[in-house]
């Protein structure tokens, strides 16, 4: 299955890695330690192939790719050999990338965005093509009437108005285009009534929000150890210190609170309540991409004993993030092939914050997703069969 994977934001860091990674593993240069696809539970033959991915996307900034690639090879995000063993393959995606569309209205970019989308998955005859978000975090959006319903958005769309953010925007030129659409950030994305509705309408899936990758990875974890054991957290404070474009943009007060209460879900959904402390993101620009967490958690157990555990996170962003970033690509895919529409709830062991998940332990999340990725691959064999 020729897949394509359009990047929002394609020329990060999390980008950047995520297609260094797709193209070394397409070129057997690398192995897929971090791809949860490629564990034994989940690989299978509805997702398709490194070998099948193709990658373009939209950013607002002009930077060359291999410039961006060889900077973060620099900072030790990525291995050089890689950058410097693919130059010709980073060329190719180099020229399936594209300016973020311009023009008067919201409907005029969504429109060009969409043109973008469509040219890419003709020229290289894609039997699908998946839309994944990984540009720089937004403040949570103003409310809008046109969000309630597709029609009424389109008409506000055609105004002069900015009617949704760009991560909005994007998800509808995708939803207009035929694509799924996944949130690898806390941004409004496809979260909105009239998105959620056109979806259903062009029976499309989306997913989201907003990757797991570090603290709160460990969070989700920790989280339901406490619970089970009967033990009351009374107070869990986290710093984290990260430098890269990603902690650059969290500086700015909207996009670091819509992080921060993404960050917070978790606990208050896993435990019952929520504990005192409080989680908070700094931009240390020498830390580059690797970012540290400190938490402290204090509980009390039986007879209100009090104790403490801490923990420091010391992690690589883009390095924990990009296969993850693979991984939802080749799902979403299946799972749009499959004929899923709407939410891919069982994608929440992906998420700080999933969509419609019942769950936030990691556990939990991991059966439902293996579930899931189970009834993919048991349905592309029977086509398989029916097809022999
Ligand atoms: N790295 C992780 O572990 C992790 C985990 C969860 C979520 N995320 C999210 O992933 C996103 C990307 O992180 P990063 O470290 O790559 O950040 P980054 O700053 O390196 O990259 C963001 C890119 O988005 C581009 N961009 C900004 N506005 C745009 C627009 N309107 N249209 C198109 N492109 C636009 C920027 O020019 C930049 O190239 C962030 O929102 C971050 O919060 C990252």
């Amino acid at each position: 299955m020729r897949t394509g994977v359009w990047l929002v934001g394609a020329r990060g860091s999390v980008a950047t890695t995520s297609i260094v990674g797709g193209l070394a593993l397409r070129a057997g240069l690398a192995g897929p330690t971090g791809c949860v696809t490629e564990l034994p539970e989940l690989r299978g033959p509805a997702l398709p192939a490194f070998a099948d991915l193709v990658f373009g996307g939209h950013d607002v900034v002009t930077t060359p790719l291999a410039k961006r690639a060889e900077a973060l090879a620099a900072a030790g995000v990525l291995p050089g050999r890689l950058v410097a063993a693919l130059p010709d393959e980073l060329a190719a995606v180099e020229d399936e990338l594209r300016p973020a569309p311009t023009g008067a209205t919201q409907a005029v970019r969504a429109v060009a965005a969409a043109r973008d989308l469509i040219g890419f998955r003709d020229r290289h005859e894609l039997d699908r093509l998946v839309v994944v978000n990984v540009s720089a975090t937004e403040p949570p959006a103003h409310p809008h009437p046109g969000h309630a319903d597709p029609a009424a958005l389109r008409a506000a769309l055609a105004g002069p108005q900015e009617v949704l953010p760009a991560s909005s925007l994007y998800a509808y030129a995708a939803l207009e285009a035929g694509c799924p659409y996944v949130d690898f950030t806390p941004s409004t994305g496809a979260r909105l009534p009239a998105l959620h509705a056109l979806a259903v309408e062009r029976g499309l899936p989306y997913a989201g929000h907003d990757g797991k990758t570090g603290e709160t990875l460990v969070k989700s974890v920790l989280a339901p150890m406490f619970a089970m054991r009967h033990l009351r957290v009374r107070s869990w404070s986290g710093l984290n210190l990260l430098g890269g474009g990603d902690g650059a943009n969290l500086v700015d007060p909207g996009a670091n609170a819509a992080k921060v209460e993404s960050k917070q879900r978790v606990l208050g959904e896993t435990l019952g309540y929520v504990p005192q402390g409080e989680t908070r993101i700094d931009f240390v620009e020498e830390l580059g991409d690797f970012k540290t967490a400190w938490d402290l958690i204090t509980f009390s157990g039986f007879l209100d004993t009090r104790m403490r555990m801490e923990f420091t996170w010391h992690g690589c962003d883009s390095a924990l993030a990009a296969p993850l970033v693979l991984d939802l690509a080749r799902l979403t895919a299946a799972a749009h092939a499959a004929g899923e529409v709407g939410p891919l709830t069982e994608l929440g062991f992906f998420f700080k914050d999933p969509l419609g998940s019942p769950s936030h332990s990691l556990t939990e999340q991991w059966v439902r997703l293996v579930t899931f990725t189970r009834s993919l691959h048991a349905g592309q064999e029977s086509a398989d069969g029916h097809a022999d």
